[in-house]
């Protein structure tokens, strides 16, 4: 009998131990030897697992047979773990079964969805609360005040605008999100993406008076990947550089030359934006690929940024499978360089 639930307990892929009627761990598998403790067989289960709720539910088991959950918490000195553990009773063999489920990630997803949807409700009120607000004032201070009325409305058409922005990159968020494991057909070429790009970013470089300098060396670089995607990447990179960039500096644009990159482990070309800019404190490069983070807040709100624009970029690269990197340095500027496989080698 000892022999068939040892069987049992070692054929179940999570960690499982067995607890008999004198309240003894009568068995456990690797894993569980693993997460609670080497020798732990024949010990008190009370001594052993050391959390409340858990020993209240086991006592509980015992006591009326009613399978329960419950949950373990453990540290391995590194990071937590959480596991929903189900007690129940096994009758022919006459022990209390304890299987531990690590439900750390289900935790996690759930924790980031509610995240998200606490940032896009708070990014989506902001403009909500300023049109709330002119249309009251339209209705009543500034009924009669034409200066006044064009002057709300020019503020009210921003912020439409805004809420507008924001909904568009949610959406591409999310269809760049549910597209991730399609591997991209198109062959493109890099320098014609990025000349449209340019041509395009042209009149927002000279509001800003920023002059934009292209190096495209002379292998024109071929690959295969989705040409809309890969304009957004390089949209959202060059209008950052513009946006965030040094009032009369410069924005470069460059591409190196396809050869075999480190990075990939296979051939590719490397494409780096590059800005003469205040630059991005360190402490924030390891975040600015997050939804909705902002290094510099106030500035990027005032220009209109939703903080959606990087979250986008780095899926689309993955999608590529490809590599984002950010160098910064205060008050030099930064350089965002893209890394994409060219297929070849
Ligand atoms: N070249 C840059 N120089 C300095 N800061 C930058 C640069 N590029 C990005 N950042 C910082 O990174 C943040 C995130 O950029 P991201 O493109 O994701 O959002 P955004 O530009 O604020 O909004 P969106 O792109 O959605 O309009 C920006 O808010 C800005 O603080
Ligand atoms: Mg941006």
């Amino acid at each position: 009998m000892d022999q068939t639930l040892n069987d049992v307990l070692n054929a179940l892929p999570m960690p499982a131990l067995a607890i008999d009627g004198a309240e003894r761990i009568k068995a456990a598998n690797a894993a569980a030897r693993t997460l609670i403790g080497q020798g732990i067989e024949g010990r008190n289960f009370v001594t052993m697992l050391r959390q409340p709720q858990l020993i209240q539910s086991i006592e509980a088991v015992l006591r009326d047979s009613t399978p329960r959950m419950s949950e373990y918490l453990s540290n391995d000195g590194v990071q937590d773990t959480t596991f929903q553990v189900s007690v129940r009773v096994v009758p022919d063999l006459n022990v209390v079964l304890l299987c531990f489920l690590d439900i750390t990630q289900v935790q996690q997803a759930g924790q980031m969805r509610r995240d998200f949807v606490a940032n896009v409700s708070h990014e989506l009120r902001t403009p909500l609360t300023a049109l709330m607000g002119f249309i009251e004032t339209l209705r009543g201070a500034a009924r009669d005040d034409a200066a006044a009325r064009d002057r709300f409305l020019d503020i009210m058409e921003g912020e439409a605008g805004r809420m507008n922005r924001l909904v568009g990159d949610l959406l591409s968020l999310s269809r760049v999100e549910d597209e991730e494991r399609v591997r991209p057909r198109e062959k493109v070429l890099i320098d014609d993406i990025l000349l449209s790009v340019i041509r395009t970013l042209t009149p927002l470089a000279k509001e800003m008076e920023i002059t934009l300098k292209e190096d495209f060396g002379d292998a024109p670089a071929e690959l295969v990947g989705d040409g809309d995607q890969l304009m957004q990447v390089f949209t959202n990179l060059i209008e950052n550089a513009i946006k965030y960039g040094r009032k009369g500096g410069t924005v470069e644009i460059r591409i190196g030359k396809p050869e075999r990159d480190p990075a990939l482990r296979a051939m590719g070309v490397r494409i780096h934006v590059a800005d003469d800019g205040p630059g991005i404190g360190e402490k924030h490069l390891p975040r600015l690929t997050e939804r909705f983070y902002r290094a510099d807040n106030h500035r990027s709100r005032a220009l209109g940024g939703t903080g959606l624009g990087l979250a986008i970029v780095k899926h689309i690269i993955n999608r590529h499978r490809g590599r984002l990197r950010v160098e910064s340095e205060l008050g030099k500027g930064s350089v965002f360089t893209v890394v994409l496989p060219t297929g070849a080698g």
